[in-house]
This record gives structure tokens, sequence and C-alpha cells, in this order.
């Protein structure tokens, strides 16, 4: 079977895409449930319409895009991934897995191949964690993995509650066997592709992701008045709370344990005021979850003695901490299949970010696979993939998804 992908089409809908943006293009922030966000997916609908599939969309906002298989009642095969984008952020990430995969999609209508499983395009709601302090909040619905109860908890920056849903929740979670398994393409967001010239990577595993939010309160007042000894200065707890995050992480010896202190919201915020109350978030990941677990941990043990230090009030809540995820065999093994007969080389790699098939694996076989990014960046302006390798990730993909659907 041949198939032909439209490299130009992909690199126009991701252009088109990233005008749907709070911030002007290359600049992309695209929160979920925003103005911008809402009008992506009304325009990413109309997309997968125009494709012929049929369109659902869950209490929660996830969409799914279906290519009905000829056996209806067969599990399905799922792709996809997110287009909400972090603040000040890049047009590549989780994009490319949705645009991509319909651009599969359409490659492998146009080469006359009729799926007997049904390919269902999945778009997750919310995989960022920007508006509610945690990641992948749709697939974490989707697998189980977030009662509906935690969830309808949830409260966003401005402390507003989760409340675009459009149905119950309780309706979210998929049904046993609903996918027969599922496959994620996305842009690598890290160096290793495009430094050693291979086209295509296939991740193995999914490091463990973690959040933490700390709260430090201290005593407020006059910047000038108020003498160094008589200090309670919230903010320079949390400046040893971050120092402590990156030794906790370093201490380890792992290459694979990563700290970071990214939200510093510092009250009242003035040059002239002292600050008095300071919220920290931290992302810590590992690919060994015990390890992860144990810097928790040391960063809670610090919190304590900078407390007493200080004489601060540190209160740590942890968001999540979640479970490593192992890709699935038989997903990996089409996935290798499809790069060698597409002539691509390819390595078996892990995913350091986090992504919804973290979640995915939960309820289906899952399998990742990366294309090359330059110099690795994400999270950033300046990301950016090749027209030639987002073709040779909606290929792979393309023949991954006919396999696994046959
Ligand atoms: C996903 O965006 C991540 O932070 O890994
Ligand atoms: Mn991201
Ligand atoms: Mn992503």
């Amino acid at each position: 079977m041949q198939i032909n992908i439209d490299a130009e089409r992909i690199v126009a809908d991701l252009e088109k895409l990233a005008t749907f943006s709070d911030t002007e293009s290359p600049v992309i922030t695209r929160i979920v449930y925003s103005e911008s966000d809402q009008r992506a997916r009304a325009w990413l609908k109309e997309q997968c319409v125009s494709a012929g599939l049929a369109m659902r969309e869950d209490p929660l906002g996830n969409m799914f895009a279906r290519w009905q298989g000829t056996d209806a009642d067969a599990g399905a095969v799922g792709t996809g991934s997110h287009i909400d984008a972090i603040p000040h952020s890049g047009r590549f990430d989780g994009t490319v897995g949705v645009l991509g995969a319909l651009e599969s999609v359409r490659a492998l209508q146009r080469s006359g191949f009729k799926p007997h499983r049904s390919i269902e395009l999945l778009v997750f709601i919310s995989e960022e964690p920007t508006r509610f302090g945690i990641g992948c909040l749709g697939s974490r619905m989707l697998s189980g993995a977030l009662t509906p109860e935690k969830a309808a908890a949830l409260k966003d920056r401005q402390d507003q509650p989760l409340s675009h849903f459009t149905g119950p929740l309780s309706r979210v979670q998929l049904p046993p066997q609903y996918y027969h398994s599922f496959v994620e393409l996305h842009i690598e967001q890290g160096p290793i592709l495009e430094k050693e010239n291979i086209p295509i990577g296939i991740v193995t595993n999914i490091a463990a992701p973690a959040a933490m939010r700390i709260i430090i309160e201290g005593e407020g007042g006059h910047a000038g008045t108020v003498l160094m000894p008589e200090r309670r200065d919230a903010f320079l707890g949390a400046a040893e709370i971050a120092l402590a995050v990156e030794a906790a992480a370093k201490a380890t010896g792992a290459i694979d344990t990563v700290g970071t202190c990214g939200l510093v919201d510092v009250f009242p915020g003035l040059a002239n005021s002292i600050p008095s109350r300071v919220k920290l978030e931290l992302d810590i990941r590992d690919t060994v979850a015990t390890r992860r677990d144990a810097v928790l941990q040391e960063i809670d043990r610090k919190c304590r003695d900078i407390s007493v230090k200080r004489k601060l009030r540190i209160d740590s809540t942890i968001l999540h901490a979640d479970d490593p995820a192992g890709c699935d065999p038989t997903v990996v093994t089409a996935l290798v299949r499809a790069c060698d007969a597409e002539g691509l080389a390819y390595w078996r790699m892990v995913s350091r970010a986090y992504h919804d098939s973290l979640f995915m694996s939960r309820i289906a076989p899952t399998a990742m696979l990366f294309i090359p990014c330059r110099g690795g960046v994400s999270h950033r302006p300046d990301e950016y993939a090749a027209p030639r390798d987002l073709a040779n990730g909606a290929r792979v993909l393309a023949r991954t998804l006919a396999a696994l659907a046959s």
C-alpha cells in the first residue's frame, strides 16, 4: 500500500491553528476553554467533518472523530494528542499529533484503505497544567485515574471551579475495551533524534511526573523600615526551597531525575513591600517513581527546616504523583514494522515529557512515536519541526493505524 502524505497540508493546518492564540504567532498561548481554544476547537471540528469523520464530544470537552470501520462493534484504534498550548509556547507541541493524525487518516482514505476496526482521532482536553495545575486532565478522566468527584473539586488559577462541562462528568470515563490500541504522534521535545539524524523515535516508556504546590506565609511590611533581624520574608523561604529542589534532584546522582520551580507567585509583589505570601509550583520527574518520591519527601523535609529557621508557615500539597508508563510491545512492534516498510531508521527511547498516552496506557495497549524538533526545543516560540519530519511521522502513523485496524 502506497501512502501519500501531503506535508504542505499539515504545515498549512499547523499555521492556521497557530492563528488561534492569545499571543501573536509564532508565540502561542492557547489555554484550555479560553476563547482562542474554543475557536481552535470549532475550526478543528470542521476539518474533521470535511474528512468525513463522525464527531462527538464528551462532557469535559474531549473530542472524538471517528472513521467507522466495517466492524462497528470492534474496539477502535485510537490516535491523537492535544491542542492546548502553555503561554508563550510554540505551534508544534501536541498539535502535530492531532493534525498529523488527521492527515494520516486522509492519506489512508485516499489510498483506498478500508478499516476493519474504526480509527478514531482523539483530541484531548487540557493536557497542559496551565489552568488547573494538573496535566492530562482529559486522559486522566477518560482512563478513570481522576474521579468525577475529584475533577469537580478542581480550581483554576483564579480559584474558579471547573465549570465548562456540558453534562455529567460520570460520563467521561471510557468503557472497558473501548480502544483496541492507541498511538500518539508527538515532537520529541528533546535533542536526540536531530543530533543522531534519526527520523523516528519509538517510545518504550514515559517518565513519572509529579507536581507540588507550596504556600509560604510570613509577614509583610515596609521595605525601608522593618529591620533585617525582624523580618519573616516569605520570598526568602521560597528562594531556599527553590535551591533545595535543585539540590534534591541532583543528589539522586541519576540523570533521569529533574526538578523545576517554574511558578513563583509573590504577594503583594511590589519592590518596596516585604513579601508576605508566596505560592510555588514545582515539577519533579524521574523514570523511576520511587526515586522521584524520595525527592518529594526530601523537599518536604527541607520545607520543615526552612519553616523553623525563618519562622514561616509552609504548607505543601502534592497535586499529582503519577506512575511511569510502559508502552505495549504489540503496538511498538506495529511501529517498528511501519518504519521498516517506509525504510525509515528509528531509535527506541524514553519520553521524559508526559503525554496523554501516560493515562491511555492504563486502559489500552499504547505506544508513541516521536519526530525530531529543531535543537530539541519545546515550550518555546522557536519550537520547530521540518515538513519532511512531519510527513515521516504521519506516514509511519498511517501505516501503523492501518495495520492495527486491519
Ligand atoms: C507536557 O507538556 C509536559 O510538561 O511534559
Ligand atoms: Mn507541552
Ligand atoms: Mn504535548
